[in-house]
């Protein structure tokens, strides 16, 4: 499906939302988290990860649930008020540290052996989402995982640059020489793909 181009959101458009309302998509509340969560930690659940990337922290709801499979987790959003609320949620959690960033503008220098992308490729163009492709990739160690989770259906009052499944299929596009696919889900309203980084052959 063609959407219309349409820019990045920008963190004005985030720091709007949270102010009107600080859990914007019920994070907290909904069954509907609280089950794709499960379905989250269920696809990283044979592992135990050294250190680990969440992009796009928003309030922690997910942050605290991923802690426990990472040694160390970093955590970044483009968006103060909400992050704010996430050192709140996870201040007893000692291997959880936060950033104040924008993908694909910014990017930490460590390298992860896990990342976590979910509910975010949408906010970016397709440009911004080449671009972090090739972050998420240049970051990711060999035998890395990356882990996608995007909401899918698009009507009328759908207003993001792209929709899920255009962010999924960018990934799944990329050479399996860089990125293997390890298993793929597709719940009613969402998908989830996890991939593992190859290692770089020499030549
Ligand atoms: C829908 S929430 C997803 C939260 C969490 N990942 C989850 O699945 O529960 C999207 C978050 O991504 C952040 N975000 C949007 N664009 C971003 C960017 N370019 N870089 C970093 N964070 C971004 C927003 O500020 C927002 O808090």
């Amino acid at each position: 499906m063609d959407l219309p181009l349409k820019q990045t959101l920008t963190p004005d458009y985030f720091d709007a939302l949270y102010s009107l309302d600080p859990d914007p998509w019920k994070f907290e509340t909904s069954e509907y988290e609280a089950q794709k969560y499960a379905a989250t930690l269920a696809a990283l659940s044979k592992h135990q990860y050294r250190s680990a990337l969440e992009i796009g922290t928003s309030i922690g709801v997910l942050t605290e649930m991923l802690a426990a499979p990472c040694t160390s987790l970093l955590s970044i959003d483009v968006c103060e008020i909400a992050q704010q609320q996430a050192i709140a949620r996870c201040r007893s959690l000692s291997n959880v540290r936060f950033q104040l960033m924008g993908v694909p503008d910014a990017y930490p220098s460590e390298q992860f052996d896990l990342t976590v992308l979910s509910e975010v490729g949408y906010y970016w163009c397709r440009e911004d989402l080449e671009k972090a492709q090739q972050l998420i990739l240049q970051h990711l160690e060999p035998g890395g995982h990356l882990l996608l989770v995007h909401w899918t259906p698009y009507d009328d009052d759908y207003h993001n640059p792209l929709s899920g499944d255009q962010v999924h299929d960018s990934f799944l596009a990329l050479p399996t020489s860089q990125l293997k696919h390890l298993k793929g889900d597709r719940a009613e309203k969402y998908r989830l793909d996890l991939f593992e980084r190859m290692p770089e052959k020499s030549v």
